[in-house]
């Protein structure tokens, strides 16, 4: 096998259409907004329009809300910042920020979830700003996102001199794996957009995003999440090309099932999981077999995971010390499963795919040791249950939630089964959420601001 190779690969996308879609509430009720454009709206009217920040500039400046939502990952884990395959899909789940700008260079914003408000002063070099740690991380990352905007000379006109004050709600659940931090960051950087920032191309929206995540927390996150969150499109998965970047929309036509994601109630924090660590050790990895690689054919390109294929770890795994082997056999095999979930998606085929997916758990379990007792537990239990087709751990791992997809009819006992059987295991309680497919983001300007 010379390189995975999808049935059709995705094309270059360099000709999307930047635009992102855009509501006018001014002629619009505001019962059409998502309910979290809704409560950011409601908390930035109710505490936040009367706030000291030098007033909003110009004085008739609408009040702007964007929104963008959170993902869940089909397949394809741990493989983006290999340069390899993922599958996401967008949920209906989002986080909204509502607000205007002001004229004093400062962002006052307030978290509905945290029921917390942080100030920020932008600094006059802003582009070359540091992380402000005495910023909860929710404001962090608009930091981030304003930042990267500044290095970019992308910031809108009206907030070159000035700040933002704003409100944020979400019903993305935190810190549980469904990415409510890059739903924040594509919600602000679609945010900068409504306010007339210069267009950026989706997949560079994505970018930027992902930079701010990385600056704001420190961990080297790949680009699944915030592309999946800017590209999202509803009845579709993703299928995302981490190398090239190129992506294609593969439709979900699986009415008769039914993605349900159970939240272990493990919190998990990326800076602190290993993620960094299982990153150098596939650098490592690649490091390694890259001499061996290219003395056995010469002129080949070994530049990341995705230029080994499991026919190489077969015959030099060997050559690597046996953790490293085992995180590059979890690569390699997921790249592999992706392209295979996309042609049992092709083929509207939900035994596959749920087969699929259970084997990417046992592979993030066993080979890169990312899962734990609860998530196991989890996907257990769900084997267990009748209608389930499969089940894993999603996102960095460490704890967070498992997807399971299961026939619609089986939810109920799904559901039954989870509420006695989890607690009974792990002495924890958790919640199951069955999840639509969504789109990207959004935003509204409201004239009665
Ligand atoms: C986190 C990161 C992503 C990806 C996943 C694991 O969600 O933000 O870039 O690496 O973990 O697949």
């Amino acid at each position: 096998m010379a390189d995975t190779q999808p049935t059709v690969a995705p094309t270059p996308n360099d000709g999307e259409d930047a635009t992102l879609s855009s509501l006018d509430a001014g002629t619009l009720p505001v019962d059409a907004l998502p309910e979290p454009a809704r409560m950011a709206l409601a908390a930035y009217r109710a505490g936040l329009a009367e706030t000291p920040n030098g007033g909003p500039v110009p004085a008739d400046t609408p009040v702007v809300v964007a929104w963008a939502p959170g993902r869940a990952n089909l397949i394809g884990e741990h493989t983006d910042y290999n340069l390899g395959w993922a599958l996401p899909v967008a949920l209906d789940r989002v986080v909204a920020i509502a607000g205007r700008p002001t004229a004093t260079p400062a962002f006052s914003l307030y978290s509905t979830h945290h029921t917390r408000s942080a100030r920020y002063a932008i600094p006059a070099d802003l582009a070359n700003a540091a992380v402000d740690r005495a910023l909860p991380y929710w404001a962090r990352y608009l930091q981030g996102v304003w930042r990267e905007l500044a290095r970019l000379g992308a910031l809108p006109p009206v907030a070159q001199a000035a700040g933002m004050t704003a409100a944020i709600a979400g019903n993305v659940p935190v810190g549980g794996g469904l990415s409510s931090s890059a739903a924040l960051e594509v919600a602000a950087a679609t945010f900068a957009q409504a306010l007339g920032a210069p267009a950026l191309a989706p997949m560079a929206l994505a970018q930027l995003c992902q930079r701010a995540e990385q600056w704001s927390v420190g961990a080297r996150v790949g680009v699944m999440d915030q592309a999946a969150s800017r590209l999202g499109r509803p009845g579709h998965a993703l299928l995302l090309d981490c190398r090239s970047l190129a992506y294609e929309y593969i439709p979900f036509d699986l009415p008769d099932v039914a993605l349900a994601v159970y939240d272990t109630r493990v919190p998990h924090t990326l800076a602190t999981s290993g993620y960094n660590e299982r990153r150098s050790q596939c650098e490592q990895a690649v490091a390694l077999l890259t001499p061996i690689l290219q003395r056995e054919t010469l002129g080949r390109t070994v530049a990341s995971l995705r230029d080994v294929t499991a026919d190489d770890l077969v015959r030099h795994g060997a050559a690597l010390p046996a953790t490293l082997l085992r995180r590059a056999r979890h690569v390699v095999s997921e790249n592999a499963r992706v392209l295979a979930a996309v042609a049992a998606l092709r083929a509207s085929d939900a035994a596959t795919l749920g087969a699929l997916i259970y084997a990417s758990h046992a592979s993030l379990r066993d080979d890169y040791a990312v899962s734990c007792a609860e998530l196991d537990a989890v996907v257990e239990i769900a084997r267990e249950a009748p209608g389930v087709l499969g089940a894993r751990m999603m996102g960095a791992g460490f704890g967070g939630n498992v997807l399971a997809l299961a026939q619609r009819t089986a939810l109920p006992a799904l559901e039954a089964r989870l509420a006695v059987e989890y607690p009974r295991r792990t002495g924890r309680v958790g919640e199951l959420r069955v999840c639509q497919i969504g789109g990207g983001p959004q935003y509204a300007t409201v004239k009665d601001g």
